[in-house]
């Protein structure tokens, strides 16, 4: 995807959607071996929101975590080049400071950002009333190695 596109901030009321639908996903998590509910939620330019959740399965690390249990399906279902572009994410989790997207997460996340500030929003255990914790994918994943790297080669 192009990275000159830059992510236009949101709206109160869309930040709040965003934040609601993350936390609302939690309670969507299938997590039996860790307890650990995961929830997210994308706004995308045309002003769909998609959500995620964990699924983990009994051999633990081909489960997926909620960011990419998100995206994928949105990436999936579009045909290139009219991915629209991602402009924020959510994710919740259940504890306080909130937690930030795992490492695989980031890559995933960085692979279909079309800008260093897509900005992520991280929601704790009171969610909404809690602390709200907001990073870019840059800040996140600083020395990325992503789609332009590798036409770079070409
Ligand atoms: N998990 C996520 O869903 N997202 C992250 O960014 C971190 C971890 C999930 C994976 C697993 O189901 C559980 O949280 C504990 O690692």
């Amino acid at each position: 995807m192009a990275s000159h596109q830059n992510p236009a901030s949101l709206s109160k009321d869309e930040l709040h959607t965003l934040a609601s639908k993350a936390i609302d996903a939690k309670a969507y998590a299938y997590c039996p071996y860790s307890n650990f509910r995961v929830g997210a939620c994308v706004l995308l330019s045309t002003g769909a929101y998609h959500t995620g959740s964990n699924v983990e399965v009994a051999s633990t690390p081909v489960g997926i975590c909620a960011e990419r249990c998100a995206i994928a399906p949105i990436v999936a279902s579009i045909k290139r080049p009219d991915m629209p572009v991602i402009r924020a994410i959510a994710v919740a989790t259940d504890i306080s400071p909130p937690a930030s997207p795992c490492g695989m997460c980031r890559q995933f996340i960085n692979e279909f950002a079309t800008s260093k500030d897509l900005p992520i929003y991280m929601y704790g255990k009171d969610g909404l009333d809690g602390d709200v914790v907001k990073m870019t994918i840059g800040e996140l994943l600083p020395m990325s190695f992503g789609p332009n790297d590798m036409d770079r080669n070409k």
